[in-house]
């Protein structure tokens, strides 16, 4: 028997709506051919952005997307992207070896956002480009004065400024984006947050490019921080950026669709293991800043399988199952976990690339399980986050185990709670008595995510083979009490009123 207890009147930080982010690289297919069709398709399309995209991003609320990489920006020119797309130059994108027309450049990514009433968050090339290059994109950005980079946007069809909260100052500068010592990258960090500057009367975040991935102890962090700390002038750092991918080199010859039980429980375990690197970096951080004033940000993260037939490694394109979508909402619940300094996070990547959300093919487009999760838990977003105490049962794989659920529960401003549960068990159901002592909760309503299959996902033939459904397996008791059934590989959300 499992037992949950949310203490319906305690009150944590606000979980941040930015960890519903999402990502928009120019790779595979999630622009060109993903969100950007053009203005002659025959797809219906708003200034050549795809419009069933843009209503099914709309739909789930995504409060921010950040573009034009990952990769992608430590190679990207803005002055490529921008006038009449005829006269844009064309490039070798020479991740994936292809190449790239920049029909999809700065006031088209505007455009997109304000389409999906989304916040901006840009990353400004550092591998390649070079101080005056991102100071010129931020003043033509957000400039209003008459200068010549302002009025170069108002000749190019934007009158008014954009405001951009989030800037990132490179990406992965320790890999893909110039293979740096920790200790050169803050060198170029200071340098490059000096001189940039936003003309815009709202805020905008200057984010560190941190270092995720094969540094999970936070290690290089630490040396980033230390760097960048106590010099003549104050640095200004908003947010580390880390990246977390369940990414599975090597390990088998896998699928996204074709698995067993090992592989599932192996992917839930790496899942997991993002839980630790946050307290990790969080520790770090907590040295350097006490007040948590700075956002540890996952602006990368999801599931990743490298040895998907056909289609990987150049276009990352990969199916989405009920496994990837189980992933998706343990990871939001560790994200909520640790509120107060998680507070932007995006899920790689929006459509067509790695864990998307969306998948098209031609004039079809079908909603992926892990977009579902992000729809079924968008009332968390800028919600109190609950105190949660769990008992639970553990889901053994040969030697190793995992907690056999994940929950979260949040507090809305009008008084609804949203308990959202996963079963990361794909072979059996769990009973959880789920006590709420301090609130009379006299209605409850939710919606389940599950399938007959753990390897059960949606297709173009069979598009809505795993959505949600009325869940059923809620019963009250009393006031105070609900007897929940969680089927197997499961997730439900439940708003208690
Ligand atoms: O999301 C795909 C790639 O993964 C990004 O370009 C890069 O930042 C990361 O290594």
């Amino acid at each position: 028997m499992n037992t949950i207890t949310i203490h319906a009147s305690g009150d944590h930080q606000k979980i941040s709506r930015h960890i519903y982010g999402h990502f928009a690289e120019h790779l595979g297919r999630c622009i060109t051919d993903g969100l950007w069709v053009g203005e002659d398709s025959p797809i219906p399309n708003t200034r050549g952005i795809r419009s069933d995209i843009v209503e099914a991003l709309r739909r789930i609320k995504a409060p921010n997307l950040r573009w034009p990489g990952g990769c992608f920006a430590d190679i990207y020119d803005w002055r490529d992207g921008i006038g009449p797309k005829a006269q844009r130059p064309v490039r070798r994108n020479f991740w994936g070896n292809v190449p790239e027309d920049n029909h999809f450049g700065t006031h088209e990514f505007m455009d997109l956002c304000e389409q999906v009433g989304c916040e901006a968050y840009i990353g400004g090339n550092v591998g390649s480009g070079n101080v005056r290059e991102m100071r010129d994109w931020i003043e033509y950005l957000t400039s209003n004065d008459q200068g010549t980079f302002a009025n170069q946007r108002r000749k190019n069809g934007r009158d008014a400024a954009w405001s951009i909260p989030f800037w990132g100052i490179g990406n992965e500068n320790w890999g893909c984006g110039g293979n740096m010592t920790p200790e050169y990258y803050a060198d170029l960090y200071c340098q490059y947050q000096n001189f940039i500057r936003n003309y815009a009367d709202t805020p905008m975040m200057k984010i560190a490019s941190g270092y995720g991935g094969s540094d999970t102890e936070g290690k290089d962090l630490a040396i980033f921080m230390d760097k960048i700390t106590n010099r003549r002038f104050p640095v200004k750092t908003d947010g580390i950026s880390i990246h977390y991918y369940v990414y599975l080199r090597n390990q088998m010859q896998h699928s996204a669709t074709k698995f067993g039980d090992s592989e599932w429980f192996t992917v839930l375990k790496m899942a997991n293991h993002i839980g630790h690197v946050i307290e990790e970096n969080s520790r770090i951080l907590d040295r350097f800043d006490p007040e948590k004033r700075m956002w540890l940000i996952v602006d990368e993260w999801g599931t990743w399988y490298p040895n998907e037939p056909g289609t990987n490694p150049e276009f990352l394109y990969q199916q989405n199952s009920m496994r990837d979508a189980v992933v998706a909402a343990h990871t939001l619940h560790l994200f909520q976990a640790h509120s107060d300094r998680v507070k932007l996070a995006n899920i790689a990547q929006t459509v067509n690339v790695l864990q998307a959300m969306i998948l098209t093919q031609g004039e079809q487009m079908i909603l992926t399980p892990s977009y579902h999760v992000f729809d079924m838990f968008k009332a968390h977003q800028d919600a109190t986050l609950l105190p949660v105490d769990l008992a639970c049962e553990t889901y053994a794989s040969g030697d190793d185990s995992l907690p056999a659920i994940s929950v979260s529960a949040s507090r809305s401003d009008s008084g609804q709670i949203l308990l959202t549960l996963c079963n990361l068990n794909p072979r059996e159901s769990q009973s959880i008595s789920c006590a709420i002592p301090d609130a009379a909760v006299t209605a409850v309503e939710g919606f389940v995510l599950a399938a007959d299959d753990m390897t059960a996902h949606n297709t173009f033939e069979q598009p809505d083979r795993v959505q949600p459904t009325v869940f059923h397996g809620a019963a009250p008791e009393g006031q105070h009490r609900l007897n929940i059934q969680l089927p197997a590989a499961s997730v439900v959300a439940l708003t208690l009123s």
